[in-house]
């Protein structure tokens, strides 16, 4: 059985893997009204990679035998004043998610989880990522300038979905 602090805060990780999915198929929206197709793709892939999460939250919770309780999902209220600004909003919720599964880490250090400590592991390196892929995309953004943005519109057309590489039985 888990420890009732560490399984209460994965209870709430699901809900805020799946705000980032809404939060991404926003970003994605906005940039389908002002025509940027691959940045919409972009945010699109990025929102399924964030269902996956809340939903391997929820696996790793029912095979704990921890009965999960979902929460309203809040609804995205950026409005975005240019191209740029979901980019660093993108970047600055990833760092928000980093700092919540570190601090789920944390507790499950304090009462001796080690099972989840040992799940978090995967979430852990995989924030890096998504750190990387963030800061990476607005260096892009800033390279490439106004004059190039519909050449990076189109190389981020290419990226595609891929199923997470942690499975849970
Ligand atoms: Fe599931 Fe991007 O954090």
């Amino acid at each position: 059985m888990l420890p009732s602090n560490v399984s209460k805060l994965l209870n709430e990780q699901i809900n805020k893997e799946m705000f980032s999915a809404y939060l991404y198929f926003d970003m994605a929206n906005y940039y389908i009204s002002k025509g940027y197709n691959g940045f919409a793709n972009w945010f699109n892939v990025q929102a399924r990679e964030e269902m996956d999460h809340a939903l391997l939250f929820v696996k790793y919770l029912q095979n704990n035998n921890f009965d999960v309780s979902l929460a309203a999902i809040a609804k995205p209220e950026i409005p975005f004043k240019d191209l740029r600004e979901p980019l660093t909003e993108a970047l600055k919720h990833e760092e928000f998610v980093t700092a919540s599964i570190h601090a789920i880490y944390a507790e499950a250090l304090k009462t001796n989880d080690y099972r989840t400590m040992e799940f978090l592991q995967w979430f852990i390196k995989e924030q890096g990522e998504e750190e990387k892929n963030a800061t990476d995309l607005i260096i892009s953004y800033d390279l490439h300038g106004s004059q190039g943005r519909f050449a990076l519109d189109g190389k981020l057309h290419a990226r595609t979905y891929s199923a997470p590489s942690l499975e849970l039985d």
